[in-house]
């Protein structure tokens, strides 16, 4: 299980509910859209944020716990139910699953149980062809070096992606000194980054869409801080969680990253299903591909994504040939969007993204069909099973960098 899945809890017992939250904030595959002390309002709760579990704690009263299971499960039939209780009762098993519980979990409750109880739904919803088999294609977009367009490419490749309504699509400019993804897109966004990464954990679903902006292509947009200041406010552990917010909001997203190589970078290649390393066909640009592969290349979890696109071919003054290229990269190059400086620079100028402003170009084209291959059914279940969305594996990477960058 790959994806983020919502979860909603209710627990009147403040100590039993705080420990169950601080252990679902342990687990990376959920995010924990509500917490409620009252049984009498969780059904609101539920059928306003609609979290994928639903997890009933219930000996506070047992019998309004076991009334509210069954409204639950009428009112909400997609919403799976697991029930939290320290009794072994049989008969109140019996009356829980009764009433709609999928799973009924004894306290004292260890990570271990609910990681099983989410593999146990998976399972049921694989064999009745529920399955959310489409994780969040995560594509983080990486530059060979500044100006090679990395940013025209993440706003581009986000626009072409939410053409399709039956995507939801957010967009994250972590090039957070000097990103410009809003001008791209010529919004003036109210919240940035830093409001979000500073409210993470306040945030529900609802909350979180309000404080992106959103574009009239569909996109929604995480803008950089206002301030340089505010850059250091955003630590790796925050973004992770950004992230796995944005993760469980957006059927596709796409972040642009810096090209600091930053440990924020580190923490978002290591959450993506496909990293982008965009280059152009010269050789200051071939020879950072080279220097980037062999640093990025054997980090599991980042070196098996990462696919080069090749921008700007047919840009007169190269003497390097495509084959020339693939042999000094060691790697095939996976896209190429061809040259066209005068539409590239009208859809930055004006704001408009190219599937709007210059539809039949070539280079839109090419950005369409990136989008496609992409965002495709089999593509994204392909890098869903890439992806590797544990603590342990970010944890690991990140050790990996520090460790590299303290020996320089
Ligand atoms: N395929 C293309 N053909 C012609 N010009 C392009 C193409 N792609 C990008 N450009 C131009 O290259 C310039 C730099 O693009 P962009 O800002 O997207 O690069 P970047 O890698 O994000 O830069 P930075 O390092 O500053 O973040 C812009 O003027 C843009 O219009
Ligand atoms: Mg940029």
């Amino acid at each position: 299980m790959t994806h983020v899945l919502r979860v909603a809890i209710v627990d009147p017992k403040d100590s039993s509910r705080e420990s169950l939250k601080s252990m679902l904030l342990g687990i990376d595959t959920i995010w924990l859209d509500a917490d409620c002390s009252r049984y009498e309002f969780f059904q609101d709760v539920v059928q306003q944020t609609h979290p994928d579990i639903a997890i009933i704690a219930l000996d506070a009263k047992p019998e309004k716990a076991l009334e509210l299971v069954a409204r639950i499960n009428e009112v909400c039939p997609e919403c799976s139910i697991f029930v939290v209780s320290g009794s072994t009762d049989g008969n109140l098993i019996l009356r829980a699953m009764r009433a709609g519980a999928k799973e009924f979990l004894t306290q004292p409750l260890k990570t271990n149980d609910i990681a099983d109880a989410l593999s146990r739904m998976e399972e049921r919803r694989a064999g009745k062809g529920k399955t959310r088999s489409r994780g969040t294609a995560t594509i983080c977009v990486a530059g060979a070096t500044g100006g090679v367009g990395s940013t025209s490419i993440a706003v581009n490749l986000a626009c072409a992606l939410a053409k399709n309504p039956d995507r939801t699509v957010g967009l994250v400019d972590l090039d957070l000194c000097l990103g410009d993804a809003d001008v791209f897109l010529d919004t003036i966004p109210d919240y940035t980054i830093v409001d979000v990464a500073q409210n993470v954990t306040r945030l529900d679903f609802t909350l979180l869409k309000r404080s992106l902006t959103k574009h009239a292509s569909g996109v929604y947009l995480l803008p950089r801080p206002v301030s340089m200041q505010d850059v250091s406010l955003i630590t790796p552990e925050d973004l992770q969680r950004v992230i796995g917010l944005l993760k469980a909001t957006f059927s596709h997203l796409v972040i642009d990253l810096s090209k600091g190589y930053t440990q924020n970078d580190m923490v978002a290649m290591s959450m993506a299903t496909s990293i982008l390393l965009v280059t152009q066909m010269d050789l200051p640009c071939l020879r950072n591909v080279v220097r980037l592969l062999a640093t990025l290349g054997p980090m599991e979890g980042v070196g098996e994504k990462i696919r080069i696109v090749l921008n700007r071919t047919g840009l007169g003054d190269t003497q390097i040939s495509l084959k020339k290229a693939q042999d000094t990269i060691g790697r095939e190059i996976y896209w190429q969007l061809p040259n066209d400086y005068r539409t590239m620079v009208e859809v930055r100028n004006n704001g408009v993204p190219l599937v709007d402003q210059s539809p039949k170009a070539a280079v839109t084209q090419a950005i369409v069909g990136l989008a496609e291959t992409l965002g495709g059914e089999q593509e994204q279940e392909d890098a869903a099973k890439q992806a590797d969305p544990t603590k342990s594996s970010i944890g690991k990477i990140l050790g990996f960098w520090s460790k590299g960058k303290s020996s320089k």
